[in-house]
């Protein structure tokens, strides 16, 4: 699986960059404000250019129109004017742009997607919450489709009624058994003959069915089972557009879409450091350090 960082922070790629394991970089509009915020001064223009040329890899720049003629026009700006710095410039483009004003459709994401890629522009599909986005993506042409496994999780989280920064932290990982789990417990009343005594009236119990989907969003009940589902749909079809997990928040979700297959993650640079991590580890280079002895020392002394 390729890593990707997921900032626009300089110093932050640079230096995961240095432990080898960084393939390619993603930025959005809010990590590039992040990066302008952190400092006095900035020519984004010229700090861009170095990110390209820091990374022998993909970088994901994004659009920031709505409308299908805007992405497009964008997109083709942000190629010509970037990647000659290092050949490297992927485009971004939302999957669905519509806003509630109506100035964009459902389906300018798509146009855009075809129309760059047609051009032989890369295009990274951003803001997939659900296979059937990604799978109209790939159709259209994406070179990657990012499904933000972490927004799932907390979409499907506050389903239940769980508040991300209340009742959970944003790095917390999403155990969709834990839901089931919920769902067994709070069935017991059916036990009771409180949802009917028949199979088809336990079946079609609207109470139930609405417990089962509330922890559940349309079917998918993880963000890394939405990044399996992706890839199962990619590989039924031999589509070439890689799956690439985003929004990633903790270490085991890293792991999960690994199983799944998933071609590329993009990380922030503190969960790379959290995969790194393991109370044993610490204590057991601890151990190893206070047993060197003296005449071990000394073989590296010389
Ligand atoms: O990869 C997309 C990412 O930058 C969004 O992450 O944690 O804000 O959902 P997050």
């Amino acid at each position: 699986m390729k890593i990707f960082i997921d900032t626009a922070e300089l110093t932050e790629i640079k230096e995961a960059y240095s432990w080898g394991i960084v393939d390619g970089v993603t930025t959005n509009p809010s990590l590039i404000k992040k990066a302008v915020d952190a400092r006095d001064e900035i020519h984004l223009e010229e700090y861009i250019e170095e990110i390209l040329r820091t990374v022998d890899g993909p970088v994901s720049l994004e659009v920031i129109g709505l409308r299908a003629e805007e992405m497009i026009e964008e997109g083709v700006f942000l190629y010509e004017r970037f990647n000659p710095v290092n050949d490297n410039v992927v485009v971004k483009i939302p999957i669905n742009t519509r806003t509630k004003d109506g100035q964009s459709k459902k389906y300018d994401g798509l146009k855009a997607i075809k129309k760059l890629s047609s051009a032989g522009i890369p295009v990274n599909t951003t803001l997939i919450m659900k296979p059937e986005q990604a799978l109209l993506a790939a159709k259209a042409g994406a070179a990657y489709v990012s499904p933000f496994a972490g927004r799932i999780d907390d979409y499907i989280r506050s389903n239940v009624g769980l508040v991300r920064g209340e009742d959970y932290d944003k790095g917390a990982h999403h155990d969709p058994s834990l839901m089931d789990e919920a769902i067994v417990l709070a069935k017991r009343p059916f036990e009771d003959g409180l949802f009917g005594e028949t199979l088809e009236e336990i079946y079609s119990d609207e109470r139930l069915k609405d417990l089962r989907s509330s922890a559940r969003d349309e079917g998918i009940r993880s963000g890394a089972e939405a990044v399996r589902s992706i890839k199962n749909i990619f590989d039924n079809y031999d589509f070439d557009t890689e799956v690439l997990a985003a929004s990633m928040r903790n270490s085991r979700q890293v792991r999960e879409v690994a199983e799944a297959g998933a071609e590329v993650a993009t990380l922030p640079f503190t969960v790379i450091e959290e995969m790194l991590g393991h109370y044993k580890t610490e204590k057991g280079i601890l151990a190893f350090s206070e047993d060197v002895v003296p005449e071990y020392k000394g073989i590296f002394e010389g």
